[in-house]
């Protein structure tokens, strides 16, 4: 069993692995919440009864569900038609200019119904689950215009009503500037901040989510959009140094942003700065560069030495990370970053809470959180990154309901 420790922020540093391990241990729940967490030899029996539903998991992992904090979840068709195109040595920002990318999945998205988009998420969300992950975050950002960008929140709001997996939306209109709005990204976001921020429910869509990066935004326009953002009451996330060394994740951490995802191209002065504040988390996308083709990957141990929070996630989207496979994400954040497998597992369900301000919900197997836990076909812990590709996942629990 893994337990959680109780934090005031995010994992930092040797908190990354500090967390325990405890052999031989027990779970409760009752009705959605974990009620105890202890060893065996402690359980308290008399709350044992006739009713009681036992998963025996003997001899193997249990853990927390996954928490999955950045993903790309509604869009219309694929790209495996760019995949060639990849392979033959275009960069993804050469096929993002040349009217692709980003811009071919709009098209796709536009152009697909509601009932459509609905059905791919749901198929998605069913392939996260079966993968152990028990929390989503599911961005917007393939509609780009006014309409759609609205559709997408609620295509992603209806998904999370339709399956038991938690859906968080967040709005990322601005991903690129909308076709309509080609060589002028100021005016594309200051439409976005007057005729669709407005509409949108801090309390239900609680994240506004830009992409900081030549070809989409720069860092002085990602600030503005950001700063309107706030002020409406949205928590402030950001992709930035996926490709080049902008600053977008320092202005981002400045801005109070609760997470700063991809930074493959983070400068070390950037990272002290981010890990300044104490509570930015800095979301690792391993399998992004893998299927990017690119050498880069995010700094991660340099990263934690540093003090930044680290989370891991896949950033499931159709063009830069086709996967839902978390477990080879973490796999490839030990091999191609650094971590630990003790961090790579605190990454994807603690921080990656915390890169949600879900902390007090999910992420831990702590009492009076939600009853989230997975039963894994693994002994040890040390295991999981180990099995390089496989779904370890043996059962699922979300909200106390076995799956
Ligand atoms: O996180 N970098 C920008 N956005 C996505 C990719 C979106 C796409 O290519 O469709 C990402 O990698
Ligand atoms: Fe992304």
């Amino acid at each position: 069993t893994l337990a959680g420790v109780p934090a005031s922020g995010p994992l930092t540093g040797s908190a990354l692995r500090d967390w325990q391990v405890l052999a031989d241990a027990y779970v409760a729940c009752a009705d959605d919440r974990i009620v105890a967490v202890g060893p065996m030899a402690e359980l308290d029996t008399a709350r044992v009864g006739p009713d009681t539903q036992i998963v025996d998991a003997g001899g193997r992992v249990v853990m927390p569900g996954l928490v999955e904090c950045h993903t790309h979840l509604v869009f219309g068709g694929n790209r495996a038609h760019e995949f060639q195109r990849k392979l033959q040595g275009e960069s993804y920002l050469d096929i993002l200019a040349s009217g692709g990318g980003i811009l071919s999945t709009v098209r796709a998205t536009r152009a697909a119904s509601d009932a459509e988009l609905l059905a791919n998420a749901l198929h998605h969300l069913e392939g996260f689950r079966h993968y152990g992950v028990t929390t989503v975050e599911a961005k917007s950002g393939y509609g780009l215009d006014a309409e759609t960008e609205l559709r997408l929140v609620r295509v992603a709001q209806e998904a999370g009503r339709q399956q038991p997996a938690q859906v968080v939306p967040t709005f990322l209109g601005a991903h690129v500037p909308g076709p309509e709005y080609k060589g002028r990204p100021a005016d594309y976001l200051q439409m976005l901040a007057n005729d669709v921020l407005p509409h949108l429910n801090p309390a239900e869509v609680p994240f506004v989510d830009i992409f900081c990066e030549e070809g989409a935004f720069s860092v002085r326009e990602s600030r503005q959009f950001l700063e309107q953002a706030r002020a409406l009451g949205f928590q402030l996330k950001i992709h930035a140094e996926q490709l080049h060394d902008l600053g977008g994740a320092a202005m981002a951490a400045e801005l109070g942003a609760v997470s700063a995802d991809h930074c493959d191209y983070l400068s070390q002065d950037d990272a002290a700065r981010i890990a300044a504040n104490g509570r930015t988390v800095v979301v690792l996308l391993p399998l992004v560069p893998l299927f990017l083709r690119q050498e880069v990957y995010a700094p991660g141990r340099r990263l934690i030495e540093a003090g930044v929070p680290v989370a891991i996630s896949t950033d499931f989207n159709p063009g830069s990370c086709p996967s839902k496979n978390l477990w080879l994400a973490l796999s490839v954040a030990c091999l191609k970053m650094g971590l630990t497998p003790k961090e790579a597992l605190a990454a994807a369900t603690l921080n990656a809470a915390w890169a949600l301000n879900l902390q007090a919900e999910t992420g831990s197997l702590e009492p009076g959180k939600r009853a989230d836990l997975l039963v894994l076909n693994v002994a040890d812990y040390e295991e999981i990154p180990y099995w390089l590709g496989e779904n370890p996942v043996q059962q699922v629990v979300i909200s106390g309901k076995v799956q």
